[in-house]
């Protein structure tokens, strides 16, 4: 499997990535490109730094069309068959959704449905939830929106703050991402609506 990662920041969720396809925690699989929308994401240099190749492709005032096109060519260029974002700061096209269907995964820090979206931590803080957590799920053209790959629960303790619950959260997410992905490039599975559903590895 060939993965591209986008980010547009800090890439703790691409760096967890990239040490569980070096450890072969995710088998069969090489990181070949990490772009940014952002020259300044501090993940870029944490991606240099292990060896995988970088690319910095800025909006600077192109339609979203236009900039995600630059950005299926590189990744087509690259053969990538699994595009992983990781914290990607931006609602993708409709095309880019075409260009590779069901290869697109995403991760989001709250139990989706409930709060997508900017500041999913903090929302769910605040709505006084008891329990929250992160997401990963596969990519469409709503905001957060894709059928759900797997997930996991982060209780909301008495005395969190949006940081502590983000930071604890933030853990649950590297390891959920690296299990995700090495679930989806070495086991079966089928959509059924909304429904993922993965076989036995016996079937
Ligand atoms: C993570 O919380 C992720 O769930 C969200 O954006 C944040 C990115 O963090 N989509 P990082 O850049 O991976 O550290």
């Amino acid at each position: 499997m060939r993965i591209g990662i986008l980010i547009s920041g800090r890439g703790s969720n691409m760096t967890a990535l990239i040490k569980a396809v070096k450890n072969c925690e995710i088998p069969n699989s090489e990181i070949v490109i990490v772009i940014s929308d952002k020259a300044t994401a501090g993940g870029l240099q944490i991606a240099r730094e292990h060896g995988v190749e970088t690319l910095v492709i800025e909006r600077n005032g192109k339609r979203r069309a236009e900039h995600d096109a630059e950005i299926i060519s590189a990744l087509k260029t690259k053969s990538v068959d699994l595009v992983c974002l990781a914290g990607y700061m931006r609602l993708l096209s409709d095309d880019f959704i075409k260009a590779f269907p069901w290869q697109i995964l995403n991760i989001h820090p709250s139990l989706l449905p409930s709060f997508p979206g900017l500041d999913a931590q903090s929302q769910a803080f605040e709505y006084g939830v008891k329990f929250t957590g992160c997401t990963v799920h596969f990519v469409d053209e709503g905001l957060d929106s894709g059928a759900i790959i797997a997930q996991r629960v982060v209780p909301i303790l008495e005395d969190d703050t949006p940081d502590t619950l983000s930071a604890r959260i933030l853990e649950q997410e590297h390891r959920l991402y690296v299990e995700a992905v090495a679930r989806l490039v070495s086991q079966k599975y089928e959509v059924k609506g909304r429904r993922v559903i993965f076989k036995l590895n016996a079937q």
